[in-house]
């Protein structure tokens, strides 16, 4: 009897042991020593050298997991220099990916895949390249931002069909990183897109008709490149969420909505810059 009692009390304190010790896995921890050795200063992430287990306790600076997975990466303004590896989406439970304000260069790491993926932040970066599958898979995406990136400099890129599965999406700051072509018509369908940020890039053509019925917050387009948008600016009359619009520097035309009074949120408008005519009420008439 009593030697059950020790058996079973020696069992449990072994589970116990085993959960608060439970060990990294290994394919997290491989792609987390490449991250490391691509790097040119990782010294910087104060990683102990010969450490096995990232998760911990205690888990390594800057990284996050939940059980024995990687679920967060956050190093921004680290100044961190180098290329990462291109298998970074095999962190398969990351949530939340924070890598803006850094030197990271070479091609950006692909997130094909990360159905779990909720922030991924990769701004401000000296990224050169943006792989086909970027966006494919990413249900769970609520923010991304690719902020001043030089993305495929020569050609510029487009938004692939393929961020239509982000149907989460709140928050998409795209400012200049060579994102060139018409906008996609689908930008107007997700329905929680309160911010989209595209200033400085090599857009063209007109703002689609599917925006009528967005719920943008805050909308950017100034200064593109290579002529500009064009085009009537009507529609944004009806986005009644707005509170920030910037078209300016661009070649839209025809006249300025009248409704665009009405949107009662509006607090910064700029419109100069363009082929456009008409008046605006008082109370934003410095911004034109
Ligand atoms: C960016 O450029 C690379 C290499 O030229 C190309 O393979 C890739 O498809 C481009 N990215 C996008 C999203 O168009
Ligand atoms: C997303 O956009 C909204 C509306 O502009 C803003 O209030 C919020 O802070 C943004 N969130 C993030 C995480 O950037």
């Amino acid at each position: 009897m009593v030697a059950v009692q020790i058996r079973i009390a020696v069992t449990s304190f072994l589970s116990l042991i085993s959960v608060v010790f439970s060990v990294t896995d290994p394919n997290d921890l491989a792609i987390l020593n490449q991250f490391r050795k691509g790097m040119e200063n990782s010294e910087l992430l104060k990683w102990p050298a010969n450490g096995d287990d990232p998760c911990g306790p205690p888990s390594w600076p800057h990284i996050f997991c939940s059980g024995n997975r990687v679920s967060q990466i956050q190093v921004q303004d680290m100044n961190l220099k180098g290329p990462l590896p291109q298998n970074l989406n095999q962190l398969s439970k990351l949530s939340n990916l924070g890598l803006q304000r850094n030197q990271f260069s070479g091609v950006l790491p692909s997130l094909r895949g990360l159905t779990e993926l909720q922030y991924a932040y990769l701004d401000y970066n000296n990224f050169d390249t943006i792989p086909p599958d970027f966006f494919l898979g990413l249900v769970n995406l609520q923010v991304l931002a690719l902020d001043y990136n030089p993305l495929n400099a020569t050609t510029g890129w487009s938004l692939p069909p393929e961020l239509q599965e982000s149907a989460q999406l709140t928050n998409l700051s795209l400012m200049n990183c060579n994102l060139a072509g018409p906008l996609p018509d689908f930008l107007g369908s997700f329905s929680s897109l309160t911010e989209l940020k595209l200033s400085l890039n090599r857009i063209s053509g007109g703002i689609p008709a599917t925006f009528k019925d967005s719920v943008f917050i805050m909308f950017w387009l100034k200064g593109q490149s290579g002529g500009g948008m064009t085009g009537p600016i009507d529609i944004v009359g009806s986005m009644c969420s707005l509170t920030s619009l910037w078209l300016h520097g661009n070649h839209f035309s025809g006249k300025i909505p009248k409704d665009i009074g009405s949107v009662a949120s509006l607090k910064d408008l700029n419109v100069n810059s363009n082929d456009l005519v008409g008046l605006i009420r008082d109370s934003l008439a410095n911004w034109v």
